[in-house]
C-alpha cells in the first residue's frame, strides 16, 4: 500500500518557510477555536500531521506541567527540533498505521485530510482514539474563496486552476474542508459545528509568498503535466513578490470540532 499520496516535499530546501508563511495565515484562529472547547493543564492531545510544530507546541504550553502531547508526521523532522517536557513526536502515518493509544481530550489535523483519498476513514479512526467526551478539531481548505482578485489577474486565476488541478491527481479534495462536518457526523461524533475563516491578502507579503513558494517546488510538476509553461510561473512569482498592489481572497479554512458522546 502506498505511504502517502501527499505531494508537498519536506526535504525541499525552503519547505519550512513555505509552511510557516502558509501557517501564519491561520494559526491566530486554530488557538481561539481550541481554546473556546476548554483546553486546560493535564489534557492528552494527538496532533497529527504536525509539520513544523507551531500548533504542537502551542498545545504543549496548554496542557503542561502534567498533560501530553504526541505530536505525529511521515517526516519529523521539524517536529525533531521542538523540546517540550509535554511533547512526544512520533514518526507515523495517519492511514496505515495504528493510531497511538493514549484515550485523547483533544486531536487536532490542520491541512492534513484534504490531501488524504482515505479521509473519511481515517476521520473515523481519530473518532474512535478519543476518550469519551474528546474533541476532534479538523482544519481543511474549502478552495472557494481563491480566485478573485483586484485588480483582475487572469493568469493568477490559471495558476488556481493548475495547482487544484496537480493536486487534485494526487487525490487532494478541494472542497474537504466544507465536507468535515458530515465526516464528523458519521463518525459518530456530536455536538458537531464548524466555521470559516479566510483573509484577503496582498503581493508583497509573506502571507501571499506562501503561494510563490509552493509554484517553485511544484515547478517542474507543472510543466511535466502541461499544467503551465515556465514563462507563467515565473510571471506569476513575480507579480506575487512586486508591489503590494493586488489583493485577493485566502482560501477558506474550515475549522471543525465534535465530540465523542460520554
Ligand atoms: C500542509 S502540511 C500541514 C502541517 C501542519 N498541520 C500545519 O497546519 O501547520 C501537511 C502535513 O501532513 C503530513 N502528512 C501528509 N501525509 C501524512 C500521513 N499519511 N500521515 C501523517 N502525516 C502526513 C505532511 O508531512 C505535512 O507535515
Amino acid at each position: 500500500m502506498a505511504t502517502s499520496t501527499y505531494i508537498l516535499d519536506p526535504a525541499w530546501e525552503r519547505e519550512r518557510e513555505r509552511l510557516e508563511k502558509l501557517t501564519m495565515l491561520y494559526q491566530p484562529e486554530t488557538e481561539r477555536f481550541i481554546d473556546a472547547l476548554g483546553i486546560c493543564p493535564g489534557w492528552r492531545c494527538l496532533e497529527v500531521g504536525g509539520g513544523t510544530g507551531g500548533t504542537a507546541a502551542w498545545l504543549c504550553s496548554r496542557v503542561a506541567p502534567d498533560g501530553k502531547v504526541v505530536a505525529t508526521d511521515l517526516d519529523t523532522r521539524f517536529l525533531d527540533e521542538l523540546d517540550h517536557e509535554c511533547l512526544e513526536v512520533l514518526r507515523h502515518d495517519i492511514v496505515n498505521d495504528e493510531i497511538p493509544v493514549g484515550g485523547y481530550d483533544l486531536i487536532h489535523a490542520r491541512l492534513l485530510l484534504e490531501h488524504l483519498p482515505a479521509r473519511r476513514e481515517v476521520v473515523a479512526r481519530l473518532a474512535a482514539a478519543l476518550k469519551p467526551g474528546g474533541w476532534l478539531v479538523a482544519e481543511d481548505f474549502d478552495f472557494a474563496t481563491w480566485g478573485t482578485f483586484d485588480p483582475p489577474a487572469p493568469l493568477h486565476v490559471r495558476v488556481k486552476d493548475a495547482v487544484m488541478a496537480l493536486m487534485s491527481a494526487a487525490g487532494h479534495d478541494p472542497e474537504t474542508g466544507t465536507k468535515l462536518p458530515g465526516m464528523m457526523i458519521a463518525a459518530g461524533l456530536e455536538a458537531v459545528e464548524a466555521a470559516g475563516h479566510n483573509r484577503v491578502i496582498t503581493t508583497g507579503t509573506p502571507g501571499l509568498d506562501s503561494l510563490a513558494l509552493m509554484l517553485e517546488q511544484f515547478r517542474e510538476m507543472l510543466l511535466g503535466m502541461n499544467l503551465l509553461s515556465s514563462e507563467d510561473i515565473d510571471e506569476a512569482i513575480a507579480d506575487i513578490r512586486g508591489p503590494a498592489n493586488r489583493w485577493g481572497g485566502s482560501p477558506l479554512m474550515v475549522t471543525a470540532w465534535g465530540r465523542r458522546p460520554l
